[in-house]
Order: structure tokens, then sequence, then C-alpha cells
């Protein structure tokens, strides 16, 4: 009796695991990154804080020149809100049915000393590397979201000025914080193919 316990024990120490394995199995790196597309269509469902603030540390663990983070976000989730500042336009419905927008914004100067002047005081800098900084930071959203089961799509801001000036009012952004991409986030209402952009012809191995 004992040992047929012992065996049912042991079974079920080696079966349990992979059950609970399978039930939170989550996609790999790879996975995500290969499945991401645009997402530009939502069914208004709301997206939680806890979903934002998870979307926000990925974007947050992005790489940036000198460990500068120049990124700001403004998050809006207000159904009218996001009508009123984005609602407008030919492509709108992607904000609208969003259940929140994140404005990736980045901070284009820096505080700093200058070069070769290791004892003088800091002074406030261009900070040349804001856009790619910032990119890093949308690109590491949309993958968050998408590994999330939400969907995403950047929509440009930076360097369209007709797109910036707009958006920078009716946010209130300081004169150097400026906004790189709108990304309307939420529970998708589509199911659009990720495409398929494998082209070795743009890979130059060893030379040009
Ligand atoms: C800098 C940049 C600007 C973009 N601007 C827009 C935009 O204004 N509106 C839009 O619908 N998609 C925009 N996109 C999304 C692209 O259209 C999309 O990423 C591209 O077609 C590839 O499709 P995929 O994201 O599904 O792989 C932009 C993407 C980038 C990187």
């Amino acid at each position: 009796m004992k040992r047929i316990f012992l065996l049912a024990a042991m079974i079920a120490a080696s079966i349990l695991p992979s059950c609970k394995a399978q039930e939170t199995a989550t996609p790999s790196a790879l996975d995500v990154i290969m499945t991401r597309t645009s997402i530009r269509s939502f069914t208004g469902e709301a997206v939680s804080k806890d979903q934002i603030e998870t979307i926000l540390k990925a974007g947050m663990a992005a790489p940036t020149a000198m460990n500068g983070q120049p990124w700001r976000f403004v998050v809006v989730t207000g159904k009218d809100r996001i009508a009123e500042i984005f609602g407008a336009g030919p492509r709108s419905g992607m904000f609208t049915t969003a259940g929140a927008v994140i404005v990736v914004c980045g901070q284009t100067t820096m505080m700093r000393k200058p070069f070769g002047q290791p004892d003088a005081a800091e002074v406030e800098m261009p900070n040349i590397f804001w856009y790619e900084d910032c990119s890093a930071a949308a690109e590491n959203i949309l993958l968050a979201t998408h590994a999330l089961g939400l969907g995403a799509v950047w929509t440009a801001g930076y360097p369209a000025e007709e797109r910036i000036a707009p958006i920078a009012s009716a946010l209130g952004l300081p004169a150097n914080v400026v906004p790189l991409c709108i990304i309307p986030i939420g529970v998708p209402a589509e199911n659009p193919q990720p495409k398929d952009k494998w082209k070795p012809e743009n890979i130059h191995w060893e030379q040009w």
C-alpha cells in the first residue's frame, strides 16, 4: 500500500509541474517580436492601469545614450479626452476605439557638464539622441502591449510639425518636450497577419 502511494505521489509530482507550465505558458521574446503587427481597430474596452504600467515599465527598460532616459510619457485614458485630442482626422477610429493612448515624448535637452570639463557646473544642452532613445522605448511599448494580448500602432508625431503642434498644445507640453509618436492601445477588434519582412538581400555579410 505504501509503495502504491509513493508511486502515485511520484507520478503526480512529475505531471503537475508540466500542467502548470502549460497553463501559464508565455510566448518567448522571439515569438512576441515575430508576431507583433500594427492594430488599428479596437473594441473600446478599457485597458487597466496595471497593464499600462507594465507596458510603460517595458518602455523604460530600453537602452538610451549615456543612460539619459529622455522619455516622458503622457497617458490619456478618458474616452472624451481621447476624442477631444485625437478624434479629428480621417483615421481617428484607431484612437476613439482605443482603451488608452500613450504619447511617447522626448525631452530634447539635458543637464550635463560641458565636454572635457569635469569640474564645470552642469548646463542645459541639446540631447541629440532623444529620438533614438524614445524610439527604442516605443518599440518596447509595442512589444509589451502585444505580449499582454493587447494591440497597438505607432502613429507619427515628430518630425511632422503639423502633427506635433496640436498635440503639444492640447497636452500642455513644455517647449523642450516633443511628441515622438502617439500609440493607441486596446483590445484588438481585428486580427491582421504579421507581415513577412525577411529579405536576405537587405543584409551584407562582412562587406557591402
Ligand atoms: C515612424 C513611424 C511612423 C508611423 N506612422 C504611422 C501613422 O501615422 N499611422 C499609421 O496608421 N501607422 C503608422 N506607422 C505604422 C506603420 O505603418 C507600420 O509599422 C508598418 O506598415 C509595418 O506594419 P506592422 O507594424 O504591422 O509590421 C508608423 C510606423 C513608424 C515606425
